[in-house]
């Protein structure tokens, strides 16, 4: 988690639940008592194969080294994706990819456009990491801040790196494939692409741009198996890119990189794609239930969104006292103000959880509305 404080230092995210529950580790089992809806985790358990492989051989795992560059995990990635082995960068969860990359992607002269509003480590990374010219693209909330490519395009076109997260968060509008077809046909080649899919599948068709890479040595698709794999707390995360920039990125990696819980993990993910489909589905009812709740309470408008989480616009500036006030219920929601600059108090955005946690998340949401009001 990372608090305003250091936001110089540090991006801002969600995470303030494990203040509550005790970031020292002492009291965990207060977890049971809270929502952590302002990260976007996924509400379910991994795969039952994840769990049974690792209850099975776990003090083993821990106390093993794991195959050293995650031999066993690329192959398995690189099958259950479709893509080749010799285009994959792997790591400890996608951010710590972002940082292996962007500062050998671009520098100080360079220009970067990310996406306004979206994920808040990128325009850091890029911005105050990097130090890059970094442009904000602002996606219209009247349109949904869905994603225009024809103007997208024109607006990179001097650019040196375009950052795309799609879906994209804090609101879960989507492009498919076709679009990224379409956007690499207008930019100038030398740009490169970087698309983050973390959340891509939960769009119902889940056009993955992962297969594009083959042809356009342009294009960089970031990939986190973090939320819709259930392994956020093991951090795995891959890159999928052309093979010379894969091999000079896996020359900088660190041995061991994932952790062998991780690997075995991430394989027998990997290995059950009807569970993961079976999530989505109840994902998606789960999703459309809760917006249907939030669209009742008074000055809220609720964004259309494909993934596990929903972003809310509040007709008065009452976001931070809204979230203050669900913090105090044990709900986590994520205030968003630092995800655009345009926000100004207005934004929250809520992870989708099961029937229970959406009803806490909607009866607190009610209740601090009624307060601040
Ligand atoms: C869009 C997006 N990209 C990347 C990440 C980081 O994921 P990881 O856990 O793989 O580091 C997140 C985490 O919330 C995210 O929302």
């Amino acid at each position: 988690m990372t608090s305003q404080d250091d936001g110089a230092r540090h991006a801002e995210h969600g995470g303030a639940f494990f203040e509550a529950i005790g970031v020292d580790f002492s009291t965990l089992e207060r977890r049971k008592d809270i929502v952590n809806a302002d990260v976007l985790d996924a509400w379910y358990d991994p795969a039952p194969g994840v769990i049974s492989t690792i209850q099975a051989h776990l003090p083993w795992l821990i106390r093993t080294s794991p195959p050293t560059h995650g031999e066993g995990l690329r192959a398995a990635i690189a099958k259950a994706r479709g893509v080749q082995e010799n285009q994959l960068v792997i790591g400890s969860g996608s951010s710590s990819l972002m940082f292996l990359a962007f500062p050998r992607l671009i520098g100080r002269a360079s220009r970067a456009v990310v996406l306004d509003p979206s994920y808040g480590e990128y325009a850091h990374l890029a911005e105050k990491v990097v130090g890059a010219r970094t442009r904000r693209f602002k996606l219209d909330p009247l349109a949904d801040f869905r994603i225009d490519i024809d103007a997208l395009a024109n607006e990179c076109k001097d650019a040196n790196l375009v950052i795309l997260v799609n879906p994209n968060s804090p609101n879960g509008a989507y492009v498919g494939r076709d679009a990224i077809v379409e956007l690499l046909g207008k930019l100038n080649p030398s740009t490169k692409l970087w698309v983050d899919e973390t959340y891509i599948d939960y769009a119902p068709d889940g056009s993955s741009a992962e297969p594009l890479v083959a042809e356009h040595d342009n294009l960089i698709v970031c990939k986190s198996m973090s939320k819709y794999y259930g392994l956020s707390g093991l951090r795995i995360g891959y890159l999928v890119c052309k093979p010379t920039l894969a091999a000079q990125w896996e020359s900088l990696s660190p041995p061991w990189s994932v952790s062998l819980i991780g690997q075995v993990a991430a394989v027998a993910a990997l290995d059950d794609n009807a569970y993961y489909k079976q999530m989505t589905a109840k994902t998606a009812e789960l999703r459309v239930g809760l917006e249907a709740e939030l669209k009742k309470l008074p000055g809220v408008k609720v964004f259309p969104s494909i993934t596990n989480f929903l972003l809310m616009r509040l007709d008065k500036p009452v976001a931070a006292s809204v979230c203050q006030h669900a913090e105090k219920q044990g709900v986590f929601l994520r205030n968003c103000d630092s995800l655009s600059d345009r926000f100004q108090g207005h934004y929250i955005r809520t992870a989708v959880k099961d029937v229970e946690d959406n009803q806490k998340i909607i009866a607190a949401l009610r209740s601090a509305l009624e307060h601040t009001s």
